[in-house]
């Protein structure tokens, strides 16, 4: 399946993407497409070092121009990989089921309008939160009420600053975003007509009692 991904900052997650289906999972997908809201984003220097087609989204509240660009480049799955405008609900809806959403909290915990960056983490810290995570899930018209692929946990520490909270839950993001994106890019996991999620692996939903000790 050929991956668009749509991003505003320095890329990581698109870095993760672009590794896991060259490195990992070659069969499964390939990210073919790469689009930024700022023409100096890091996530467009990273697809033009990996020979990514890319392209700077001049007016993304176009959803036509939006769509005309990723059915150019024959998007199949699109990605929001940090990517901080919204998106046109004539994109939403032509990729219902095939847009997917990274969210640096656990949904709908401190997510929504204006939570993004280190607002998320200076949030969970400021109420205490032993636990926070990531969350992927499908797009919807909603902002961060999509449907829930799957979620990761991640402990707060004592001495957590918004920083250093932030740099170990993205980590935790390059390791469960391709996860996601691949099971949906290979047909396994679904949105289905009931607006739930289908095949999603017990691999992605461990009984993390067993972690308990
Ligand atoms: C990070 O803050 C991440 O938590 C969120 O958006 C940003 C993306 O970072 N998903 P990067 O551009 O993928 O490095």
């Amino acid at each position: 399946m050929r991956i668009g991904v749509l991003a505003s900052g320095g890329g990581s997650n698109l870095q993760a993407l672009i590794d896991h289906f060259r490195l990992v999972s070659s069969g499964r997908g390939a990210v073919a497409f790469v689009a930024s809201n700022r023409e100096d984003a890091g996530a467009l220097v990273r697809a033009r070092d990996a020979g990514i087609r890319a392209a700077t989204v001049a007016s993304p509240g176009d959803g036509d121009a939006l769509l005309g660009l990723l059915r150019d480049a024959g998007v199949e799955l699109v990605v929001l990989a940090g990517y901080l405008k919204h998106v046109p609900l004539a994109v939403v809806r032509a990729y219902h089921g095939r847009m997917l959403n990274v969210h640096p909290a656990l949904l709908p915990s401190f997510g929504g309008a204006g939570m993004f960056g280190t607002r998320v983490h200076a949030a969970v810290i400021a109420h205490g939160a032993a636990l926070t995570g990531v969350t992927v899930h499908f797009v919807n018209e909603e902002f961060d009420r999509g449907a829930i692929v799957a979620q990761w946990p991640v402990a707060v520490r004592e001495d957590d600053s918004a920083e250093t909270l932030a740099a170990r839950v993205l980590r935790t993001e390059h390791r469960l975003l391709p996860l996601c994106v691949e099971g949906v890019a290979a047909g396994e996991i679904t949105l289905g007509d009931d607006g739930r999620v289908h095949g999603v692996p017990d691999r992605l939903r461990p009984d993390f009692l067993d972690l308990l000790r």
